[in-house]
């Protein structure tokens, strides 16, 4: 396993593959990678012939109020870990490698981000797209592979990749829990240990509005009461949102029909953290929960 700082090494790499006609997965990260990020190399690993990954902590899809300089980095760990799962190539470049001085060019998106996440982390969005798209460029992969517990990311990205026709396949792969449910996330180290215990209250919620759904609840209110109600019973738990939007652009449902996204963002003390399962309701009116 190879680790590029420049972009130029990484194209002279991922051209060289091209050449020999191999395909190529990318799975984009942030570092201080955990079982969900190697559930994403893994898959990438078996449905292409290299795969790189990235790890760079991007600087614009921080707001000035949020966590940047505090973000947890183990670039040792990271490598371990992506040369165990498969990984070919990392890309871990700098900041100023990614955004030289006098940087100005960005990718915005008019619809689904300004709900959810996007609602509380104004610029977030703006920094996830711009980041992302350089990555497309610098990789050009084949597929690139993102997992369902950022889904409000996964929806946008896989709308940037058909809107600006990248011709990249956008995979979404399942929350990956631990053994009593949470979520996966770099940004559980911040909890301490009431904390930690506090915050399954966001999987316990959810899988209650599941419970709901499953026994033949359409009604999108009552499953975000609900989900609300359980979450405000946790004493240590703020709630920043609970929503009930529709897949293809995150607005807003009164039924549970189609693809309908259930997702929550919770302040435990001071960090936030969310969860979500994604419902696809048939014609025959049965439910897929995931
Ligand atoms: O999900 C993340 O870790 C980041 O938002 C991503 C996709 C790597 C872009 O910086």
């Amino acid at each position: 396993m190879k680790i590029a700082v420049t972009i130029k090494e990484v194209r002279e790499q991922v051209n060289e593959w091209r050449k020999q006609g191999l395909s190529i997965g990318l799975v984009p990260t942030m570092g201080y990678l955990h079982e969900g990020h190697k559930s994403l190399i893994t898959c990438s690993v078996s449905e292409n012939d290299r795969t790189v990954a990235s790890v760079f902590v991007n600087p614009m899809q921080f707001g000035p109020s949020e966590d940047l300089e505090s973000y947890p980095r183990d670039m040792d760990r990271d490598a371990a870990l992506c040369e165990e799962a498969g990984v070919d190539l990392i890309f871990h470049p700098e900041p100023s490698e990614m955004y030289h001085n006098g940087f100005s060019s960005y990718v915005d998106m008019d619809t689904l981000t300004g709900g959810l996440c996007g609602k509380s982390r104004p610029v977030h969005f703006r920094g996830v797209c711009t980041v992302v798209a350089k990555l497309f460029n610098i990789v050009m992969p084949d597929r690139a592979y993102f997992g369902q517990k950022d889904a409000q990311q996964l929806a946008v990205i896989q709308h940037m990749a058909d809107d600006l026709s990248y011709g990249i396949e956008i995979k979404g792969c399942p929350i990956v829990r631990e053994a009593d449910g949470l979520a996966k996330s770099s940004r559980n180290t911040y909890l301490n240990k009431e904390e930690r215990q506090a915050a399954l209250v966001l999987n316990k919620a959810l899988s209650e509005g599941k419970k709901l759904i499953e026994a033949g609840e359409r009604n999108a209110s009552k499953i975000k009461d609900t989900v609300t109600e359980i979450i405000n019973a946790e004493p240590m738990a703020k709630i920043d949102y609970v929503e009930v939007v529709n897949w293809s652009l995150l607005e807003p449902v009164d039924n549970i029909d189609g693809t309908v996204l259930v997702a929550v963002a919770v302040f435990i003390g001071k960090t936030r953290l969310i969860d979500n399962f994604i419902v696809k309701a048939d014609d025959r009116g049965r439910v897929y929960v995931s």
